[in-house]
């Protein structure tokens, strides 16, 4: 067994998409959240600006004596690089490798479609981890950079018009693709989900990276050894570059818990 925390990071909030599987999959565990929204988005920004963002969100989470790292961030996820995630003192999981997994068991059709931001899209490394799993599957990617923003203003209700009128403009276009799964490549978009089932059609099977990640996570704690042994919920701690008050307040619809330890925190002079 091991009690010490794990760390999750993203850009903002879409991180909490992971912290919510956590809660119905792994709820004894403790877990230091950190939401990088005074930089937030990351996946308008180049690789080498990403990568350093990402080190300094690992390096504040490991003085917390994490015993693993999350980058809950398709972006982060698709340009962090194996050579410095093999230095790492800890296990580090990124979302790529088991949404694709997921993506590749429910696909029928041979046709993938992903959106994700314009890095991660722009990365292929969605594409990659899909065609290593299943070589002749078609993939069809699309940036959708306004989702972020978006998701960040809190417009994440079902009917919420200006959303669905953005969704619409992205993934009218999949009509065509005849796409039988989609990825929703950014840990943010599960928060949009059913505006996203309602455009692209409720047959398209959507795969959430932050559910698809902590299912594996768990397999692995499992066969690792490395569950936490409390009987009763484990502990949230969250931090947050800037703009404390509106993460609170989305954070706490999003996870239906009161938000009390809930700090800001500069990352950028680690
Ligand atoms: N949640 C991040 C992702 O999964 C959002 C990226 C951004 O900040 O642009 O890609």
């Amino acid at each position: 067994m091991d009690n010490r925390p794990i760390g999750v990071f993203d850009s903002g909030l879409g991180g909490l998409t992971a912290v919510r599987q956590i809660n119905r999959l792994l709820p004894s565990e403790n877990v230091i959240y950190f939401g990088d929204t005074g930089r937030v988005p990351y996946g308008t920004r180049s690789k080498e600006t990403i990568i350093k963002y990402a080190e300094q969100d690992i390096e504040f989470l490991l003085d917390f004596d994490v015993k693993l790292v999350i980058a809950a961030c398709g972006t982060v996820s698709s340009v962090f690089p194996e050579e410095k995630i093999k230095k790492l003192p800890v296990p580090y999981f990124s979302v790529v490798q088991p949404t694709a997994q997921a993506a590749c068991s429910v696909n029928a059709n041979g046709k993938i479609g992903v959106i994700g931001t314009a890095s991660a899209v722009r990365s292929g490394a969605y594409g990659k981890a899909i065609r290593a799993i299943k070589p002749e599957a078609r993939v069809i990617g699309k940036p959708c950079p306004l989702f972020v923003p978006l998701v960040e203003n809190g417009m994440i209700a079902d009917d919420c018009k200006i959303t669905e009128l953005t969704a619409k403009m992205y993934l009218d276009s999949f009509q065509a693709e005849d796409i039988d799964t989609l990825i929703l490549g950014c840990t943010h978009y599960p928060l949009i989900r059913n505006i996203i089932a309602k455009v692209v059609g409720e047959n398209v099977n959507l795969i959430d990276p932050g559910e698809e990640t902590i299912k594996s996570l768990r397999s692995y704690m499992t066969a690792n050894n490395m569950l936490n042994s409390n009987t009763k919920k484990g502990t949230r701690t969250y931090y947050a570059s800037d703009n404390i008050d509106s993460f609170k307040e989305i954070a706490a619809k999003l996870l239906g818990e009161k938000m009390e330890d809930c700090s800001v925190v500069n990352v950028a002079d680690n």
